[in-house]
C-alpha cells in the first residue's frame, strides 16, 4: 500500500518496500531488552529493540512488539513471569548471541539468575524487570505486548544503545546548563 505524501520537504511516499522503512526507522535510537523465561527446565530468550518503558505508571506497564514469526514467543507467551533485562554497555556480543538462530545455544556460558517464578535475568544489565503478560494485541506483522511490572532492579551498568543497526554507547554531550 502506498502511503499518503505529506506536504513537507524530504517527506515522501515510501511505497511498499519494507527495507526502506527498516533503514529509515534505524535512525531512531533505542535500548535493547531481552525477555527471558525458564519453562520445564529450558531457558528461552527473545531480544527486542522495540521495548518501551513508561506506557503506564499505575498500573506499571511496559511494551514490546514481537514478530508474529517468533518461535520463542510461542514458547514464552503463556509463562507465569518473564524476566526483562535491558542490556548494558559492553553487552553487544551477548545481545547477538541471545538473538542467534541456534536457540539451544543462546544461553551457553551466559551469566544469569533465575527467580522462583521462572523469570530469567542477565547479569550486569542496566535494568531488570519481573513482568507478567497484561495484554497482547494484533499489530500487523507483530504482536503488541503489554507487560505488567511486578518487581524491578536498577543495575550499575549504563544502557547499550541500538542505532543504525549497530550497538553504541552513551557519550556525554557538552554540558548544557538548564536554568
Ligand atoms: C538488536 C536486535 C533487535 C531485535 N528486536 C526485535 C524486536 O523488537 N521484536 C522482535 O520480535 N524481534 C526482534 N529481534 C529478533 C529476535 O531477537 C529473534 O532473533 C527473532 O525473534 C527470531 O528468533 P525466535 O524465532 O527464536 O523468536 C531483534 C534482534 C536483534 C539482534
Amino acid at each position: 500500500m502506498t502511503q499518503d505524501v505529506l506536504t513537507r520537504p524530504k517527506v515522501r511516499a515510501f511505497g511498499d518496500d519494507p527495507m526502506t522503512v527498516r533503514s529509515a526507522f534505524a535512525q531512531f535510537p533505542s535500548g535493547v531488552a531481552v525477555l527471558a523465561a525458564e519453562i520445564c527446565k529450558e531457558k528461552h530468550a527473545l531480544v527486542a529493540s522495540s521495548f518501551m518503558v513508561g506506557v503506564s505508571l499505575e498500573p506499571c506497564l511496559v511494551a514490546v512488539a514481537v514478530q508474529k514469526s517468533s518461535e520463542t514467543w510461542e514458547l514464552i507467551k503463556d509463562a507465569n513471569r518473564l524476566g526483562v533485562s535491558i542490556f548494558g554497555k559492553g553487552q553487544g556480543d551477548l545481545t547477538r548471541k541471545l538473538a542467534s538462530k541456534d536457540r539451544a545455544a543462546r544461553f551457553e556460558q551466559v551469566a544469569i539468575e533465575v527467580d522462583r517464578e521462572g523469570a530469567v535475568f542477565i547479569e550486569d544489565a542496566a535494568l531488570w524487570l519481573e513482568c507478567s503478560i497484561h495484554k497482547v494485541s494484533d499489530a500487523g506483522d507483530h504482536w503488541m505486548v503489554l507487560l505488567e511490572v511486578g518487581k524491578l532492579g536498577v543495575g550499575e551498568n549504563e544502557p547499550l544503545i541500538w542505532h543504525g543497526a549497530k550497538f553504541r554507547e552513551l557519550v556525554s554531550a557538552q554540558s548544557f546548563d538548564v536554568k
